[in-house]
């Protein structure tokens, strides 16, 4: 056991924090060691939080032009028996060693503009793995929409290398979702080409990857995250189109390449896990979603819970941070609402659960793909940690000044929160049922971690 040794958050100018967690490295990479409880672990709750964001905004004197291209990094906190270990590393990915053994970067938009037309001919990607981390049957992988899984060694968070798992193809998005009830995780892949299309997989608890099937796309969009019931995987395909030539030759900047077109409409597109060619989609008026709660079938519809954005400008206002401004306007006006599909009429209606501006939206285990009465969500663009039920009923604890919360990642009967500060970062242990008391305890590591974005609980 760790003897106890709080640190107190130094008051951080909040700017500064900001500019810290979007633009400065990872602290430190280091193995599992051990970590300072302040406060009491419970004594049930055992397995690993792992984290995944990006972890290197820079190298060899380029600093890359938005935190989305930035190399990505795991933090793991192993708890047991009432103590803790933490790991963090960046990943050492193909790209990432290639660029390291030239002593440059080679990739993304803040290569050489010879480079990013050879990367073009020659159909190279530099996998960031910077968005998730997942476990799926003892296995670890890093996730970033663009790219294939990256295999993770839990042991150390050395990186094993990409895989395709057997069943993947170009790429796999960073928000796989479980469907409880079907004993397995499910997600997806955007493939852009002559057509742009939405590849489906499925990976069971037991047994191989395998791929559903394949939607079609009018055009090429950005589509972060979709969510499962257990009969159907929905997509919202907002109106965000990828300039595909600027992507290809990677011209300008990251944010460049895409166009906010709200004339188009947003598509919803069900499809049904057992039948994946009977689609049903139609269209609706514009909006955005970063992020789903989870959803459930009801008879003939299908009940959404996700944070509904009026347009795109949270994307924007994420690329100022690295720029040294705030960007917290739009990050601020993302609400979570309930949509309901009639699948037979074909129409949605969506409804407002809470004003407050929330994002990273959860749910307990066991509830995803079928109803739930509570979303875990982080408020005030991270600035408190808390919950939702379908009535609107907020529970909430506001984090001190000088800390950022992020999604909370159910554990075992717990919220875990990684909190970081501008020097350090914790884990804050909640106990769900008392949110607004604060954590129970705290985790600490001793050293700057950059934002995370998603994570996940594995025991
Ligand atoms: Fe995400």
């Amino acid at each position: 056991m760790v003897a106890a040794k709080p640190f107190s958050p130094s008051p951080t100018d909040d700017g500064s924090l900001y500019e810290s967690l979007w633009t400065q490295d990872l602290g430190r990479e280091h193995g599992f060691e051990p970590l300072v409880v302040e406060g009491t672990l419970p004594a049930n709750l055992r397995g690993t939080l792992y984290r995944n964001g990006p972890g290197q905004f820079g190298q060899y004197g380029t600093r890359y032009k938005h935190p989305f291209e930035g190399d990505g990094a795991a933090i793991a906190v192993r708890i047991e028996g009432g103590t803790a270990t933490g790991a963090a590393r960046i990943h050492e990915t193909a790209g990432l060693k290639e660029e390291r053994a030239a002593g440059k970067v080679l990739y993304n938009f803040s290569a050489s503009w010879p480079r990013r037309v050879s990367n073009m001919w020659r159909g190279r990607v530099k996998n960031t793995a910077n968005t998730n981390i997942i476990s799926w049957q003892g296995r670890v992988f890093a996730l970033v929409e663009s790219s294939r899984p990256t295999e993770i060694d839990p042991r150390d968070l050395s990186t094993i290398g990409e895989t395709d798992l057997g069943a993947i193809g170009r790429s796999f998005s960073a928000h796989p979702h479980r469907v409880e009830s079907r004993k397995a995780v499910y997600n997806f892949g955007v493939e852009y080409g002559r057509v742009t299309k939405i590849c489906m997989y499925e990976l069971p608890d037991v047994g191989a990857a395998r791929k559903l099937g394949e939607v079609a796309l009018p055009g090429p969009p950005m589509l972060h995250d979709f969510i499962a019931t257990d009969t159907h995987l929905v997509f919202f395909v907002s109106p965000t189109r990828i300039d595909v030539p600027r992507m290809m030759l990677q011209i300008g900047g990251f944010a460049e390449m895409f166009t906010w077109k709200p004339e188009l409409g947003t598509e919803v597109i069900c499809v049904p896990i057992d039948r994946p060619t009977e689609v049903v989609r139609f269209t609706t008026d514009a909006f955005y979603q970063w992020h789903f709660a989870n959803a459930f079938s009801r008879g003939n519809e299908l009940v959404v819970d996700y944070v509904r954005y009026p347009n795109f400008d949270s994307f924007y206002d994420i690329g100022a941070l690295a720029n040294g401004g705030r960007g917290d306007s739009a990050l601020e006006s993302g609400q979570l609402h309930r949509a309901t599909i009639d699948l037979t009429a074909k129409t949605i209606r969506s409804e407002q659960i809470a004003e407050r501006s929330c994002e990273f939206p959860t749910v307990a285990s066991g509830f995803e793909g079928r109803e739930h009465s509570i979303a875990y969500v982080a408020f005030d663009n991270l600035g408190a940690i808390g919950s939702i039920d379908t009535k609107g009923t907020i529970r909430s604890h506001a984090l001190p000044a000088g800390v950022r919360g992020t999604e909370p990642v159910w554990a075992e009967g717990y919220l875990l929160s990684l909190c970081h500060l501008k020097d350090r970062a914790y884990v804050g242990v909640y106990d769900p049922a008392r949110i607004p008391d604060g954590p129970v305890a705290k985790i600490w590591i001793d050293h700057h971690v950059p934002i995370t974005f998603h994570g996940s609980f594995a025991r």
